[in-house]
């Protein structure tokens, strides 16, 4: 990881947050990446610069723009990005047919066209033995109970990773993805108040661990697949056992 240049998409809090800071501690240079809260990529980057080097790029990954922005910054700081984790995303519950188009728009720009425009616009810049992660989620691999866009959106992030791995393998790039289920988070406790439920009833009713996932699991995943030179078109799930009790009711 020494020495390498990590893009972590949507790091200005949670499960991104915690991936940069990882990846740094590591040893990895790290590219923060922030829509428009800039103290929370401030606040990352700090927290990077502990360990490694860094910048922050404030752009709107969800647009081909903010896309090649990102890349543009990356390749005139280091010159290169050797790991890309497309992490950004937006997860809302929603009945199907109350969706209108404003939201169906957002949802499938921040959750979709963002590992397309990122991976397009990064690869460029991507030497032979880079790596590609998208955060996927268990709502791409079992349906949830509202989560019909995010869930299905999800689903084509872990297609995209198998067409991935197999058209760079010419290029000697690794696409993997991460599914989990509820990570303790702004978005996760948001899932939970959802599904009006507290943090111990969720545990105790829908996982086998009984406990909640945090995002450093989440991170040392990353840095797990990173590490792993055979590893490529793979879904990792992190889920407590949610996916064998069944009740995926939310
Ligand atoms: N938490 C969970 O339970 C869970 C479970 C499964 C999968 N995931 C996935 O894991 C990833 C991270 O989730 P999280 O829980 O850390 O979410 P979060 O707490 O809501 O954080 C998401 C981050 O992404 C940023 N972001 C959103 N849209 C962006 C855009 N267009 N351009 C740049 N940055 C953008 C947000 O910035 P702003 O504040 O500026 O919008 C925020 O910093 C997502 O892809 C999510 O779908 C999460």
């Amino acid at each position: 990881m020494k020495g390498k240049v990590a893009v972590v998409t949507g790091s200005g809090r949670g499960i991104g947050r915690e991936i940069a800071v990882y990846l740094a501690k590591q040893g990895a240079n790290v590219v923060v990446n922030v829509k428009k809260r800039v103290e929370d990529g401030n606040e990352t980057l700090a927290e990077v610069r502990k360990y490694s080097n860094g910048i922050m790029v404030q752009a709107d990954v969800s647009t081909r723009a903010g896309a090649r922005h990102i890349a543009e910054e990356t390749q005139k700081e280091y010159g290169q990005c050797d790991i890309l984790v497309n992490n950004a995303g937006l997860g809302i519950g929603m009945p199907f047919l109350d969706s209108d188009d404003r939201l169906i728009e957002k949802m499938v720009s921040t959750n979709y066209l963002s590992a397309i425009y990122c991976t397009q616009e990064l690869t460029k810049i991507m030497p032979e033995g880079g790596s590609i992660i998208m955060m996927a989620s268990l709502a791409g691999i079992r349906p949830m109970v509202s989560l019909s866009l995010y869930g299905s959106l999800k689903a084509a992030i872990i297609k995209l990773t198998e067409y991935l791995a197999l058209e760079f393998k010419q290029k000697k790039i690794r696409v993997n993805s991460i599914a989990p289920s509820i990570v303790k988070t702004k978005m996760g406790e948001s899932l939970i108040d959802y599904m009006h439920m507290t943090e111990d009833e969720y545990t105790s009713k829908h996982t086998l661990t009984g406990s909640i996932i945090y995002p450093e699991e989440i991170a040392k995943t990353v840095d797990f697949l990173v590490s792993s030179p055979n590893i490529t078109g793979q879904t990792i799930v992190i889920d407590s056992g949610q996916s064998l009790i069944g009740d995926l009711t939310i």
